[in-house]
């Protein structure tokens, strides 16, 4: 039988996961296609639409979807936070069955500075690439797109710098403590010995329904279709 402390649980449902992935994906295709522009803005807009949707289902998500899931589950105070960080950064194991309180932060963080990027890239313009318009360009002036094209093109740098922050955030913890979260993220289970300290009971988690989370998904797009459609 296997040692009590390699045994795993299951922290992440599968929406989160694919959600995960699938922006990650998203992002990459969006960041490639701006860059290349012309022909490629079509792919551009597309990804972009589908990133508004996959993060508009994550924050409804978080309202009703599972334990791990949930804003209440991670969004702490910044004392949490701080226990947290005296954890990591000395020689404590830090045990967390989803988000630790710092990793929450940022995962607000990350969500809402992805949101911002693409509602900025809705209304803006580029007349160096013969005039590629955001669907909600042409519904207000000038002065708004320009502004709304200047932030779309400095905030993916912001966004560039808090993923890297990301990422070295879980490759830290994979060689300094350990604990392998990318791996979680991919198969949706942890072991229990980094979840709660040895001989604790695993924590009881309840994983909402997938149907629920496709309609939120199709909610979503539906949202979405109204929003691009709203520019004509
Ligand atoms: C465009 C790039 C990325 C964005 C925008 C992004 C964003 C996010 C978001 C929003 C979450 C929260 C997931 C949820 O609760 O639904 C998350 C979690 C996570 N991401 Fe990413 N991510 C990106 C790239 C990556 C990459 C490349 C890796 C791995 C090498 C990674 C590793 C993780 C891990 C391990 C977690 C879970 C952290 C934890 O256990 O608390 N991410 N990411």
């Amino acid at each position: 039988m296997a040692d009590k402390n390699e045994r795993k649980i299951r922290v992440w449902d599968l929406p989160v996961r694919l959600f995960h992935w699938t922006l990650v994906v998203l992002m990459v295709i969006s960041y490639f296609t701006g860059r290349a522009g012309g022909e490629w803005m079509k792919f551009h807009f597309w990804s972009g639409y589908a990133i508004i949707t996959l993060v508009l289902f994550r924050i409804a998500w978080g309202f009703v979807g599972s334990t791990t899931a949930r804003f209440t589950d991670f969004v702490k105070g910044p004392a949490a936070a701080i226990g947290h960080l005296r954890d990591l950064l000395g020689r404590g194991r830090p045990r967390e069955a989803g988000h630790n309180p710092v990793g929450g932060a940022m995962v607000v963080a990350l969500l809402l500075a992805v949101l911002l990027q693409t509602a900025a890239g809705l209304f803006a313009a580029d007349t160096d690439m013969g005039t590629v318009n955001g669907p909600l360009a042409l519904l207000v002036a000038d002065k708004w797109v320009e502004r709304a094209t200047a932030f779309h093109k400095f905030w993916i740098n912001v966004l560039l710098w808090m993923v890297a922050l990301h990422v070295l955030a879980a490759i830290v913890y994979l060689v300094w403590k350990k604990q392998n979260l990318i791996g979680a993220m991919i198969t949706g289970r942890k072991p229990l010995d980094d979840v709660v300290p040895p001989g604790a009971p695993a924590p009881k988690l309840v994983f909402a329904p997938g149907r629920l989370a496709v309609s939120l998904l199709l909610a979503a797009a539906a949202i979405v279709y109204f929003i691009v459609r709203a520019g004509g």
